[in-house]
């Protein structure tokens, strides 16, 4: 069920433009205490507050290392698309701002079992491993970073990654110099033990996903992480809730955590609004979920018994939910 999440204020203390379109932000806790502890591949919900009162959340992983809770440090990406957050991040955010984040959570963390850690990271997907190299150096582990970007220009965080402890682990591909991955070469034949993370654009982890399935990897040994809210496509459908009998009509392009608030037919608790934290998870009484969100497992969407109200739509003409 839902994840709890203790909220902070936390002062921004660095400010450094990685890429033409990435922005690597060093937060320390606004009262001067350590932050709190999280592993590789943790992310944390930033709330910011603009001006004009417009109100952002948006999920970040976590980059700095794990063993160092004195400041947290965040990529962020200019996105085209963006909600807000990221132009937001962009555009007002210094040094000496003050920001509302929350406690880490790991959707994406090593697996213990694994004998070889095979990380695939592109463009922004960077992140959550630049935390995980770390971890898995301490632990002894045998890992090996692909990192993908479309050109020199791109590659956010590469002379530390070529010149820092893990070198010898890191392989660049950059697609202008035609120097792309070969996700079949890299794939094929890994030990029976080797488990594969792929975090990045959707047609990365896609593509992951689908060349593990035909070289018969389980799914157990793939591990995967997209932030960025899937848009919320398909037809219009009907929700009951069920506490107060109310009927609301979800429109195409519309989600269903918007119609409860453009009615103010409930309250839901909603914290990152893109699938991630788990706060708006409701139950499903009736109807099934077409699930986009990353919080619940495979088997957990499978069992239909909950959904994120923020992404996630009704596979039907109507859901009946427990609100
Ligand atoms: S608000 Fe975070 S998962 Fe819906």
């Amino acid at each position: 069920m839902a994840n709890s999440y203790e909220m902070m204020s936390a002062r921004v203390t660095a400010v450094e433009q990685a890429t033409p379109q990435i922005k690597r932000f060093t937060l320390e806790r606004a009262d001067g205490q350590p932050l709190p502890a999280f592993t590789g591949g943790s992310h944390i919900i930033v709330q910011m507050k603009g001006a004009d009162g417009r109100q952002f959340s948006n999920a970040y992983s976590l980059m700095s290392d794990p063993a160092d809770t004195s400041s947290y440090q965040i990529g962020v990406r200019l996105e085209e698309q963006s909600k807000g957050g990221s132009a937001f991040m962009h555009q007002q955010v210094e040094v000496g701002t003050e920001l509302v984040i929350s406690s880490p959570n790991n959707l994406f963390a090593i697996d213990p079992a694994a004998g070889r850690h095979v990380l695939i990271a592109g463009g922004i997907g960077i992140t959550p491993f630049l935390a995980q190299l770390p971890e898995l150096r301490a632990q002894g582990a045998r890992y090996e970073l692909h990192y993908a970007f479309r050109s020199p220009e791109h590659g956010a965080f590469q002379g530390e990654l070529a010149d820092g402890p893990h070198a010898q682990q890191v392989r660049f591909y950059v697609d202008s110099l035609g120097t792309s991955l070969n996700l079949a070469g890299l794939i094929g034949g890994l030990d029976a033990d080797a488990h594969v993370y792929v975090c990045g654009p959707k047609p990365l982890i896609d593509a992951v996903i689908a060349t593990a399935k035909a070289q018969g990897i389980p799914d157990a040994r793939v591990h995967w992480e997209q932030f960025a809210a899937a848009p919320a496509t398909g037809g219009a459908f009907t929700v009951v809730l069920a506490q107060s009998g109310r009927e609301l009509q979800v429109e195409e392009g519309m989600t269903i955590l918007q119609a409860i608030e453009k009615s103010n037919a409930a309250q839901v608790e909603c914290l990152c609004r893109e699938g991630v934290c788990g706060t708006c998870e409701t139950r499903i009484l009736e109807g099934e979920a077409e699930h986009f969100d990353q919080y619940l497992s495979d088997d957990e969407k499978a069992a239909q018994q909950t959904m994120m109200l923020c992404v996630s739509r009704a596979k039907g003409q109507r859901l009946v939910l427990d609100l």
